[in-house]
């Protein structure tokens, strides 16, 4: 973690990964975001599932025993609806979480023991990027999850190569479902990132409280101002922290200082919006025939299910 913190903040405009947003504090407060009147998002996938279960496994077309494997599972409650239902369709299955949340993977255990006891579940913790090359050569037919508008997260081409890594590694017949947050109204989009409690800073700020916590770095924590925008021209939201003063943060274990103006920014995290069109090529250079779009009612979120 010191080392991708310190490459991001050594850069002339400042960033952080947004990966380390997630410990135990991040992730009950982006459980929190999830509950959130303004963050659509999840509401809108959970109607999805809930609604098209059986829609996206007739499309997916199961042979006989289906591995479903997702990437950034998150606490699972989407994927413990869609799982339960297709269990109840008499589907045979097994599943594996990936997350790089060891606390988030626990809590999904639990709920998933309780909910869904003869399920099969393998989490595994780690950086998805690190688990792909595990996922060649699998016996059975797959289906990859990347769901929660976990794609948007990448910038620019990161994200093609995202997609042709994971088809790279996928079998005639396998799957991925991705959850895609689209293009709409900027101002519903930027409230989604933007709300008046303040769960959303607390959220970015936790990136900085992390290095303080756990690297003993020394930000003023007091001293920035979360600024999230929508750009509908790139059609990323971004969020960014701004130093309120000039400060100077020591990482006493590589004993660097980081010099930061009054003003500059330190970005946190893209949420990029996709068009139909924007998907339709992204799965076409990946070589993935796509079998399905489910929306939600409003149309705000797409889960597109692309078979190679
Ligand atoms: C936005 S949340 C979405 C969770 C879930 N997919 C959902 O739809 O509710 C992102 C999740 O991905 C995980 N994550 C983020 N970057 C990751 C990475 N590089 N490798 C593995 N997990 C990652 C986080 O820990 C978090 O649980």
């Amino acid at each position: 973690m010191e080392k991708d913190v310190l490459t991001g903040l050594s850069q002339m405009q400042k960033s952080l990964p947004s990966k380390y947003f997630y410990d135990q504090r991040g992730d009950a407060l982006f459980q929190a975001i999830m509950d959130m009147p303004e963050y659509y998002l999840t509401r809108s996938e959970y109607e999805i599932v809930n609604q098209q279960y059986t829609a996206i496994a007739e499309a997916l077309n199961p042979k006989g025993r289906l591995d479903v494997m997702e990437l950034g599972a998150g606490d699972g409650t989407k994927t413990n609806v869609l799982l339960s239902n297709w269990l109840a369709l008499g589907m045979d299955i097994s599943y594996t979480p990936v997350d790089i949340s060891a606390n988030v993977l626990k809590q999904l255990q639990q709920t998933f023991k309780k909910n869904l006891p003869d399920l099969s579940v393998s989490p595994m913790q780690g950086d998805y990027f690190d688990v792909l090359e595990k996922t060649k050569g699998n016996a059975n037919q797959r289906l990859i999850l990347f769901m929660g508008s976990n794609i948007g997260n990448f910038r620019g081409p990161n994200q093609n190569a995202f997609i042709d890594a994971i088809s790279e590694n996928m079998n005639p017949g396998d799957g991925l479902l991705v959850g895609f947050d689209m293009v709409k109204d900027p101002r519903t989009i930027l409230a989604a990132y933007n709300d008046k409690q303040g769960i959303t800073k607390a959220f970015n700020m936790n990136i900085l409280e992390r290095c303080n916590r756990e690297l003993n770095a020394d930000f003023a924590l007091d001293e920035f101002t979360h600024y999230p925008i929508y750009d509908p021209h790139t059609q990323e939201a971004r969020s960014y922290l701004i130093s309120n003063r000039t400060q100077s943060v020591h990482f006493p274990k590589s004993d660097v200082h980081i010099a930061l103006n009054v003003g500059e920014t330190i970005h946190t995290e893209t949420s990029r919006k996709y068009t139909e069109n924007d998907i339709k090529r992204l799965y076409k250079r990946a070589n993935l025939n796509v079998n399905g779009w489910f929306y939600d009612c409003k149309h705000y979120f797409v889960d597109c299910l692309g078979v190679k």
